[in-house]
Order: structure tokens, then C-alpha cells, then sequence
């Protein structure tokens, strides 16, 4: 059963296009992330998605509700973390909670225990009666994804949840969000530009320039690339090359202290390369495709490389939808 339905959405702003033509499905209680560099389209999409914004046409749908006719129904079926905060940080991390709980109308009995029970899912329990404003960046992120799932969502968008923490405070909130689906029976839909994040999800829709130009698991896509390369370091380089192109029919390239080996599957040729060297073998790496090789192949280039081109205006406009949303 598909979660999320997306046919041939368009949103355009002026003669900017934004989303063009995008289409894809989201497979019920999986992880699917939309990568993509800066104004690729990835918060538009989900903001059409979440109601926020209407498409120019096209159809999207979650839970089998049409995202434009029926708006109210696709709201209590969904949760949302923005791309910027929007705790109140003058209220206690329970007093957020509650405060969601009480705007999605979860029945008042239940209410206490399912924010203490969101609050215990991101580890924040013991820090529930401090005040937000006294919360690091990681801690409140987890609490932004604690109250997304406070009135039990069935999907849940996350718009580039990790943005500017640190690695280890990125790498605990995955933890939580790697459980949704399991634990919680939650979809959920996530856009990143970090590719190393892009690999727990289940598929991936690659995203440029409003257009989706590759979609798969992140195995299926790293396939595409193709080949490994092992780096090798000897006691002597230069008679290493000469019998690894002999004896393998290897092209290695020499660089400054280290060779690199393009080769078609790394952890087959690794022993044959040692049996072969011996001893000489100081030092062997073996390095598989990444998402980012696969984003370069595509497009000729990297995906952090693009600035940020958004104005405050736009930002501004943002903030005026939340508004409009938080208001029901
Ligand atoms: N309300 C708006 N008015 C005008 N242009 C907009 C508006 N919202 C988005 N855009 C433009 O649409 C394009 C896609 O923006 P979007 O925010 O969807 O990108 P994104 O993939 O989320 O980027 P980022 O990674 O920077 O968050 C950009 O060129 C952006 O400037
Ligand atoms: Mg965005």
C-alpha cells in the first residue's frame, strides 16, 4: 500500500518552476528520502504535500486523501518537522507537547500519556519541565520530532531534520527516526542534503533543478556508478604498479604516497592483490560508490556545492504558511 501518491506535480512561482512534473510513491511504514542540493525543490514538494501550498497541477495524495480536496483529512493523517525551529522556546519541552496535543485534538484522557510516551521515545522524559530555551540545537530537534508524532501521524515529513548539528547529535536523532516505522507504524518522508544520512532510508528520489532524475534504493543507485577503488600503500609503489598490472591486468595510479585501483568489485580483488605483495603491503582501503558519486554522475556536480539562494522574503512567506497552519 502506498502511503504517498505524487503524479506529474508542477508548482511554479512566477516563471520560476520549481517542481516540474514530479512524480513518485511512498510505500506504507518505509523511509523515503528526497535528496537534493539547494533549490532543488524538496521543501515546495513537501509543503504541497503537508497542504501548505497548492500545486499548479498535478495530483498528490497521502493516505489516499487528495492533498488540494481534502485538506483537513491529510492533516490529522501527518506530522511535520520544519526546516527551522518552531518550538516555543518560553514553554517547557511537556508544555509543547501538550499545548500540539491539545491543536490536534487528542482526546484530553489520553493526552498526558501520549506526550510523556513521545517524550520517552526521543529520550527527553527526565528533561520534560525544562524550558526549551535551555535545550541544545540536538535536543531540540528530537523534541520538534517528539511532537510531530504526538497525535500518532501515519506519515511523517521531516524537512532537512539534521541541519547544522553536530555529527553526534545528527547521528541520535537518526536513531529515533530509524524506529518510526517499526515502533511506531509511521511513513516517513525526509529531505536531507547530507548523503551519508540518505542511506538508512528504504528509497530515494533524487532531486535537481525541480525534476527527479534517478529513484531506487541507495544499493540500486550506487550500482549505477559502478566499481570500487581500493587504495594501496607499499613499501615500494612503482614495483607494486608494475605487477598488479602484469599479474591482474590492474591500471593503478600512482598519487604522492599511495596508489588508487579503479576496480569492478574491491573485496574479491583485495586477497589477490596481498597474496601477490606480500609483505611490501603497508596499507589497503577499499572504498564503495557513495550517493554522492552517484548525484555527480548525473548532474557533473556535487551536492553541497550550490549556495543558498533563497531570499527573506521567501523565508518570510514560510513562516506566514506555518501560521496559517497552525491555526488549523
Ligand atoms: N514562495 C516562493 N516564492 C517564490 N519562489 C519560491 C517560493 N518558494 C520556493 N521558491 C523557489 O523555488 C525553488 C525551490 O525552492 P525549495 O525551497 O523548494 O528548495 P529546497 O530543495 O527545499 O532547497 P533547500 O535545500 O535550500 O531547502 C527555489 O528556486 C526557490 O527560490
Ligand atoms: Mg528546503
Amino acid at each position: 500500500m502506498s502511503a504517498i501518491r505524487v503524479s506529474e506535480l508542477t508548482k511554479s512561482f512566477g516563471s520560476i518552476v520549481a517542481v516540474n512534473r514530479v512524480s513518485f510513491e511512498v510505500q506504507e511504514n518505509s523511509i523515503f528520502g528526497f535528496l537534493g542540493p539547494n533549490g532543488a525543490g524538496k521543501t515546495t514538494t513537501i509543503n504541497i504535500l503537508c497542504t501548505l501550498l497548492k500545486p499548479t497541477s498535478g495530483e498528490a495524495s497521502v493516505y489516499g486523501f487528495d492533498c488540494v480536496k481534502e485538506p483537513a483529512k491529510v492533516r490529522q493523517a501527518i506530522g511535520i518537522v520544519f526546516q527551522d525551529s518552531t518550538l516555543d522556546k518560553d514553554l517547557t519541552a511537556y508544555e509543547n507537547l501538550l499545548y500540539h496535543a491539545i491543536l490536534y485534538n487528542v482526546d484530553r484522557k489520553l493526552r498526558k500519556t501520549r506526550v510523556e510516551e513521545a517524550l520517552r521515545f526521543v529520550g527527553l522524559y527526565d528533561r520534560r519541565n525544562d524550558l526549551v530555551k535551555r535545550f541544545s540545537g540536538g535536543m531540540r530537534r528530537r523534541l520538534e520530532v517528539a511532537r510531530a508524532v504526538v497525535h500518532q501521524p501515519k506519515v511523517l515529513f521531516l524537512d532537512e531534520p539534521t541541519l547544522g548539528l553536530d555529527p553526534q547529535s545528527r547521528a541520535s536523532l537518526w536513531d529515533f527516526i530509524k524506529r518510526l516505522p517499526s515502533e511506531k507504524g509511521v511513513t516517513v518522508f525526509m529531505t536531507t542534503h547530507y548523503m551519508e544520512e540518505a542511506e538508512v532510508c528504504d528509497r530515494i528520489a533524487i532531486i535537481d533543478k525541480g525534476r527527479i532524475i534517478a529513484e531506487g534504493s541507495p544499493e540500486e543507485l550506487k550500482k549505477t556508478v559502478g566499481g570500487d577503488i581500493v587504495y594501496l600503500k607499499t613499501r615500494d609503489n612503482f614495483a607494486a604498479k608494475d605487477i598488479l598490472e602484469r599479474a591482474l591486468g590492474l591500471k593503478p595510479v600512482l598519487r604522492e604516497k599511495e596508489m588508487f585501483i579503479p576496480v569492478k568489485k574491491g573485496e574479491t580483488l583485495i586477497p589477490e592483490i596481498i597474496r601477490l605483495l606480500g609483505e611490501s603491503v603497508i596499507s589497503v582501503r577499499l572504498q564503495k560508490p557513495t550517493l554522492n558519486d552517484v548525484f555527480l554522475k548525473l548532474t557533473g556536480k556535487h551536492i553541497r556545492d550550490e549556495e543558498w539562494d533563497s531570499t527573506d522574503e521567501f523565508r518570510e512567506a514560510i513562516r506566514a504558511y506555518r501560521r496559517r497552519f497552525d491555526r488549523g
